[in-house]
């Protein structure tokens, strides 16, 4: 399977995951073939990316890192929370800790724990997906510093939890898909001390929690908000969500800007390295995250064309290609599988738009 942008699909292709709403309804079922009318379906439902098995794509299997029904259970929380009337009381600590438990142990029960981003989104519900994302994401990034079961429950927490300010901003004010004036940023960025307000005051939320949901727009020089904190005097739990908040927030379709792909965003995020993130987050974090998922469609340096078909975790930017196009761009009859980390003339230079 492959993951592709819906305006991408052509006809005869078939769906191979399941697409489910927010609310645990089934859009579309995997298997099916689709249409222009499912087309048009999903892009009235938010949805811009799908994934498809077509003959390309044959047996290339992208791994979940959490399973899909937990991810749902998590996102539908979320939303009960998120949109409930009065969210000091919607918010149930041990039915949150409950969920990211069971997230915890589903990342811990995959032999190669590699985010491999696959979760299908609508934009319309993304503050929920992308509240869920994030504590996948620092999660894992708890793992790979060596958290114990506890100081994991505390991260995910609060990761889960990290924007639930948000629901003290203005609705128009967050859902505004054009250049904000510095008034309105300035509504936005009280969603920090919001949120850390409403999780101090919540029992059975640690107090990690509530400077998650403080401090994760800080950064490490000082440039962030609210209270322009800079290095040590972050919490080290902000620390985490700040990479893996920008991340996912930089790898999502928005109302206002097309996503960008997970390897220019690593280059970002390490590029920006120590000035913002702390640097120890953002090597943990790169060691963790496909550069390049299965299922891409990638340009070769010979002129060449396939898909990634295995990540390779000590050569994130080496892995296999399955090379489906020649040089003069005819579609090859025998496909072969290319280890870049055994063919070190052969390079990855570009994303392949099919
Ligand atoms: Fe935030």
């Amino acid at each position: 399977m492959r993951r592709v942008p819906l305006d991408k699909v052509r006809a005869g292709a078939i769906l191979a995951r399941t697409i489910m709403t927010i609310d645990g309804k089934v859009l579309l079922a995997a298997g099916m073939e689709i249409t222009e009318e499912y087309k048009r379906k999903l892009q009235a439902n938010g949805i811009t990316e799908i994934y498809i098995e077509d003959e390309i794509s044959k047996d290339i299997h992208v791994p979940e890192v959490v399973r899909e029904e937990i991810v749902n259970e998590a996102k539908q929380m979320v939303k009960a929370m998120m949109t409930k009337p009065s969210v000091k009381t919607s918010i149930d600590g041990r039915k949150v800790m409950e969920i990211v438990d069971k997230i915890i142990s589903s990342i811990l029960a995959n032999k190669d724990i590699i985010a491999n981003l696959c979760d299908i989104r609508s934009v319309d519900d993304y503050t929920f997906s992308h509240s869920v994302n994030v504590c996948i994401l620092s999660l894992i990034i708890g793992i790979g510093l060596g958290y114990s079961r506890d100081k994991l429950r505390e991260l995910g927490v609060g990761s889960i939890l990290h924007d639930i300010g948000k629901v003290m901003v203005p609705k128009d004010i967050l859902k505004k898909p054009y250049q904000l004036t510095s008034e309105e940023f300035e509504e936005i960025k009280k969603h920090t001390y919001y949120g850390y307000e409403i999780l101090k005051n919540t029992s059975g939320i640690s107090m990690t929690a509530s400077y998650i949901a403080l401090e994760h727009h800080e950064r490490i020089d000082g440039s962030g908000y609210p209270y322009q904190l800079k290095a040590e005097n972050i919490h080290k739990a902000a620390r985490i969500v700040a990479v893996s908040d920008v991340y996912d927030a930089l790898t999502s379709d928005r109302i206002y800007r097309k996503k960008l792909m997970p390897h220019e965003v690593i280059d970002y995020i390490t590029s920006l390295g120590s000035h913002h993130f702390d640097q120890e987050v953002v090597d943990v974090f790169i060691r963790f995250i496909a550069y390049y998922p299965v299922g891409t469609a990638v340009i070769l340096n010979t002129g060449e064309k396939g898909l990634v078909s295995k990540y390779n975790k000590k050569f994130p930017t080496r892995p296999t290609v399955r090379v489906v196009m020649g040089k003069d761009g005819k579609m090859l009859t025998k496909q072969k599988e290319l280890d870049l980390a055994q063919n070190l003339e052969y390079r990855i230079t570009d994303i392949w738009d099919i």
